[in-house]
């Protein structure tokens, strides 16, 4: 049977690019026959959020924003990273077996030391974690604590999940055939780009939200950069900012009837409501339903918490194995 498992780390609000890039696929991969497993990395998010409150809310945040898109935890396993603490404790043994070179080729330790390097630093690691640096490798532990089989992430993940197969060859190899090398689904899909046209994050102040206010939602939508053009002038699609957010979410036949408004020269404003409009109508029920839940803290807990106990009815008995596979065993 198909295992399932993929992982948000909140260490941002959601927006549309976490929407259109993580969410939403990640629900429609699962059916009745597979086995799936869903959670929230927070022990990841603790190298970026130095702040406890917010690591506490934006984890809260995440927990909502999957619930109110459809994931049903009585289907599918919901659980916090740290709930689960044969995750980290997988991650020493693993770290016993990774060897340093492999994640000294991560790309997101060497852009770190890159940007040392141009800054002139002596030590190109200032500043680099312990925790950003063995990044990929509790990833690899996520993913094969549970034994999970396919793990579907965005293209920016691909080389932590060839990372993960890595690690798992080589204990399997070492020690035994104890995990499952994990596949990676692409999700090729479209990368959702922000308002000022890079890719769409928190960093980059450039989100569009999904779980604000409508107003604020507006707000965002009239930020979107656009060009001088006048009303009545024919306008482009291609490299358009606006075209591009509206194509990563309007379905099929809204694309195609923008892409007409455009030849006809719609202005920027009326366009913007457009994409305001449509957007809003996908996103309200979503909305509702979070604001429900969000007066319903308790039971979150509740959801996770029982669901992190039956992920560990398979998390546990996998990190005996490796431990008696290992030697480390009563006398
Ligand atoms: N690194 C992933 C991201 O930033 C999140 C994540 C953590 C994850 N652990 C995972 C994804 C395990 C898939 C499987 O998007």
């Amino acid at each position: 049977m198909k295992r399932i498992l993929t992982g948000i780390t909140p260490s941002g609000y959601p927006h549309l690019g976490n929407y259109i890039g993580a969410i939403k696929p990640s629900l429609e991969l699962l059916d009745e026959k597979c086995e799936s497993f869903l959670f929230i990395a927070d022990l990841h998010a603790l190298i970026k959020v130095s702040n406890p409150e917010q690591l506490n809310q934006l984890t809260h945040g995440i927990a909502l924003a999957w619930m109110a898109s459809g994931l049903d935890p009585q289907k599918t396993y919901f659980y916090r990273q740290s709930d689960v603490p044969e995750i980290t404790e997988l991650a020493w043994i693993l770290s016993c077996v990774t060897e340093k070179g492999l994640l000294n080729r991560s790309h997101a330790y060497k852009a770190a030391i890159d940007i040392n390097k141009e800054s002139g630093k002596k030590d190109t690691d200032e500043g680099v974690s312990m925790g950003l640096f063995s990044y990929p490798l509790l990833m690899a532990c996520d993913i094969l604590t549970p034994n999970a089989t396919h793990v579907p992430v965005g293209k920016d993940q691909k080389q932590h999940l060839e990372i993960a197969r890595d690690i798992a060859e080589k204990f399997n190899k070492k020690y035994g055939e104890v995990f499952n090398i994990p596949e990676a689904v692409i999700n090729e899909e479209k990368t959702v780009i922000g308002t000022d046209g890079r890719k769409m994050s928190k960093s980059y102040d450039n989100i569009v939200p999904i779980l604000s206010s409508e107003k604020d939602l507006k707000k965002s939508i009239m930020t979107i950069v656009t060009n001088s053009q006048e009303p009545g002038e024919k306008k482009d699609c291609k490299d358009n900012i606006l075209f591009s957010i509206y194509s990563s979410f309007a379905t099929d036949a809204q694309i195609e009837d923008m892409k007409l408004k455009y030849e006809d020269g719609i202005g920027w404003g009326d366009a913007k409501n457009i994409v305001f409009n449509d957007l809003n109508d996908l996103i309200k029920p979503i909305r509702d339903k979070y604001l429900e839940l969000e007066s319903k803290k308790s039971d979150t807990e509740e959801i996770l918490q029982t669901n992190a106990k039956e992920v560990r009815n398979h998390t546990q008995p996998l990190i005996k194995e490796v431990k008696e596979l290992v030697g480390i065993k009563k006398l």
